[in-house]
């Protein structure tokens, strides 16, 4: 985690980017991204993708990157990347991306957003990578050496949020380190070669983080993620099988009771009420009721998301222009942007 003080400081110009948003859309520039490593749920829907499409919608220049070269980070395998990367498009369109108002491409599609990180690595210090404390903490999870790309993977998200000129940054607290380093390394070129690079804030969402069906950090390895691909019925499977306890009245006590209190949660967000009011309302019906009614606010809540995927899982051409297009676009500004560093930086020959 970044020192409280930061956090603070980056929270503070968050709020401040907020209240500007509606005021001035057309000012902002939005890029975010994902690893293609799996199915989106909905803990990525709740934490961030319902934020984009609200930019999106906002009038924001919104840019989503399918980060396929952060799968190597720490895995030895590109195995089932192509079919991760047409069902994250799938996953996006389905929650409400426009590819007429936001651009998604790949990493690896464009070759000359990846040549900044040539220019780019010269102005960090291996200290610098060395203590950042996500790229650490990723590295002890994943149980793997630390890799070069690991280790300068920021640098890489430099790339992506610099080439198209982002200002704006959606991302989990965790990536704030790495917001820091585009900053210093887009102030730094500046300083060296001139202005080409614009200064970024990351935007903080206001959405507590939501626990996965146990309580723990949602992920697909725990087995407590509702994908948004998922079926009704295999949502209705997976929530029966979630852990409660063996109290009948149902109250909302996150600490003492994550199981039960992860649920509420989920209806909470589903349905937009407050979770404590959820749980007056089934008292003594116990868990049974509870799992009903979750199932039911997730199920009515991603029914039109999962009609519209389900639409989208028929026409693959589709999803495969979408991306073309998209990457066709992130290359021309791509290009473009490396002009202008190949100039400030006199390498015009
Ligand atoms: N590292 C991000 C994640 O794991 C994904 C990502 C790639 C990203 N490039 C980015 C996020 C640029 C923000 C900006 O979720």
């Amino acid at each position: 985690m970044p020192n409280e003080g930061s956090y603070e400081a980056a929270l503070r110009r968050s709020d401040q980017i907020q209240e500007d948003l509606e005021v001035h859309p057309q000012s902002y520039n939005m890029l975010t991204g994902d690893r293609p490593t799996g199915r989106l749920h909905l803990g990525h829907y709740f934490g961030t993708i319902r934020e984009r499409v609200r930019l999106q919608d906002m009038g924001v220049r919104t840019n989503i990157i399918v980060a396929d070269y952060q799968v190597i980070t720490d895995r030895d395998s590109t195995e089932h990347i192509q079919d991760n990367v047409f069902n994250m498009v799938m996953d996006y369109l389905a929650c409400g991306i426009d590819p007429q108002r936001t651009m998604i491409f790949t990493h690896s599609a464009v070759p000359a957003a990846n040549q900044l990180m040539l220019p780019f690595l010269s102005l960090v210090t291996e200290a610098e990578m060395e203590r950042n404390p996500t790229v650490k903490a990723e590295q002890e999870a994943s149980g793997h050496a630390l890799t070069g790309l690991l280790l300068t993977y920021p640098v890489h998200q430099a790339c992506d949020i610099l080439f198209c000129k982002g200002n704006v940054v959606p991302v989990g607290r965790d990536q704030l380190p790495h917001i820091e380093v585009t900053n210093k390394i887009a102030r730094r070129f500046n300083e060296r070669y001139g202005k080409v690079f614009p200064s970024v804030a990351g935007l903080l969402t206001s959405t507590p983080l939501l626990p996965g069906l146990d309580g723990r950090k949602m992920s697909k390895s725990y087995g407590n993620a509702i994908s948004l691909c998922m079926s009704a019925d295999e949502t209705a499977r997976l929530i029966k099988k979630s852990k409660t306890d063996s109290e009948r009245n149902i109250t909302f006590d996150p600490e003492a009771r994550p199981g039960v209190a992860a649920l509420l949660t989920t209806a909470g967000i589903c349905t937009g009420r407050d979770p404590k009011e959820i749980a007056d309302e089934i008292g003594m019906g116990g868990s049974g009721q509870l799992k009903k009614y979750v199932t039911q606010a997730v199920n009515d809540y991603f029914a039109p998301i999962r009609e519209r995927r389900h639409a989208f899982e028929q026409d693959l051409d589709y999803v495969r222009d979408v991306l073309r297009d998209g990457n066709a676009r992130a290359n021309a500004i791509a290009d473009q942007t490396l002009d202008e560093v190949r100039e400030a930086m006199g390498m015009v020959y």
